[in-house]
């Protein structure tokens, strides 16, 4: 077993960004409800969260519920969102303890107001924290992000403060909802699907892909260091060849 303590090495990731995939499926072979699992998932993120500071793992985000998961019951939906109510009342003090910056990404419209105040709130209180950078992805789709983007964009240009000849690679990332962050260095998603089901599309067109049978309620601190470690250990060309 990888110690986390000793896995910080040069290089290791600085933004690692997590699919956490397979709640539904651990609470099915436990013959229990879809929401069991979620509420196991739930638990895991602070394990991690602390296993970051260790890592020297500046930037997490995590995707908690995506544009598409709204085609799901009724029932999952409100018992996920009842949730995130939940997860935000009881972690504000742990994570204000442990110094971490906390951030929302996706489309808020959508969500309930109580719980959009909570998310304002456990932002503004984290807001000066210096540690770990948590930004959970709620509501969120790559592609959505990029819809939104672009029409704050486009009313930029309409309104003659942005020049249309001057758009280059630099300019769309300033409009997305991750502007304040660096790009996911390492990919993570668990379940072992490999695919990214619209997670950090733009941000991620050179990140590290790590694919892992592990369900997310069963993934450990010291998997994830592992997965770090392992990253430590790519070569990242970027395009180039080596001299
Ligand atoms: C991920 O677990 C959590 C959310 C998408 C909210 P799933 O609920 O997708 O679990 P599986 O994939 O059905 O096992
Ligand atoms: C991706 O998982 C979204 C989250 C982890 C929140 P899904 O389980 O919704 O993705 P698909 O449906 O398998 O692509
Ligand atoms: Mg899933």
């Amino acid at each position: 077993m990888p110690d986390t303590r000793h896995s910080s090495g040069l290089g290791g990731p600085t933004h690692v960004a997590i699919i956490m995939d397979g709640n539904g499926r651990w609470a099915q072979a436990r013959g229990r409800p879809r929401l069991f699992g979620h509420h196991a998932g739930a638990k895991r993120v602070r394990e991690i969260v602390e296993a970051c500071g260790v890592l020297d793992v500046k930037y997490i985000t995590i995707f908690a519920f995506s544009t598409e998961n709204w085609k799901r019951t009724q029932v999952e939906v409100s018992g996920l969102m009842s949730l995130f109510r939940r997860y935000i009342r009881k972690e504000t003090r742990a994570l204000t303890n442990q110094g971490v910056r906390v951030r929302f990404i996706g489309d808020r419209v959508r969500l309930d107001r109580p719980l959009i105040n909570l998310m304002d709130t456990l932002e503004k209180e984290t807001e000066f924290n210096a540690g770990v950078n948590l930004t959970i992805a709620l509501n969120y789709g790559g592609r959505d992000e990029v819809a939104r983007a672009t029409q704050r964009l486009a009313e930029d240009v309409a309104s003659g403060k942005l020049d249309p000849a001057s758009i280059d690679e630099e300019t769309l990332p300033r409009y997305l909802d991750t502007r304040v962050l660096p790009d996911p260095d390492l990919v993570i998603r668990t379940s072992g699907e490999a695919r990214i089901s619209n997670f950090l599309l733009w941000q991620s067109a050179y990140a590290e892909y790590e694919f892992v049978d592990t369900l997310w309620p069963d993934f450990t601190a010291s998997e994830f260091a592992r997965l770090c470690q392992k990253y430590g250990q790519r070569d990242r060309r970027f395009g180039t060849v080596k001299a």
